[in-house]
């Protein structure tokens, strides 16, 4: 793993001292992480933080992406609206797995009142361990991406 491995981080205010242990969380795991804020606790609106973090990763800028609010939910949806971006809520780390090794999603969104920071970077962790395993997955895969034209 090289510093070059760019994956950027966003939230909510319900998620911002989730965020920022997930985002030294990858940095020791070699990652560089890119994270966009915000940084204060006034409420704001899921929707703008999870799309910029999508087009920096739709455009390549970031090979990954994380989003996290209350549930995961709301910025996950919004972060799927960018063409590119395959984005799911996980709790569990089977889940973050298989995310990554069948559907090839390329973020990954939690919620910061649903899981415990430990659990949280578990799942982390079992995001960016795995790999798309591509073969009958690919062709799932680009129906999805099919949807999107
Ligand atoms: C904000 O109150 C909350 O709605 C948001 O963090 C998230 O859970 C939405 O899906």
């Amino acid at each position: 793993m090289t510093a070059s491995k760019r994956i950027v981080l966003s939230s909510d205010h319900g998620a911002i001292e989730l965020r920022q242990a997930i985002a030294a969380h990858v940095t020791s795991r070699g990652w560089l992480a890119v994270d966009i804020g915000p940084t204060t606790s006034e409420s704001t609106n899921y929707p703008e933080h999870g799309a910029a973090a999508a087009r920096l990763v739709a455009s390549g800028d970031c090979q990954l992406g994380i989003v996290l609010c209350g549930t995961g939910q709301g910025i996950m949806m919004a972060a799927n609206k960018v063409k590119g971006i395959r984005c799911g809520v996980c709790a569990d780390t089977f889940s973050a797995r298989m995310l990554r090794e069948h559907n090839d999603a390329n973020m990954l969104s939690l919620g910061a009142r649903v899981v415990g920071q430990g659990l949280a970077l578990d799942i982390v962790d079992a995001f960016l361990a795995a790999e798309f395993e591509g073969g009958r997955h690919a062709l799932r895969v680009d129906m999805i991406s099919a949807l999107e034209a």
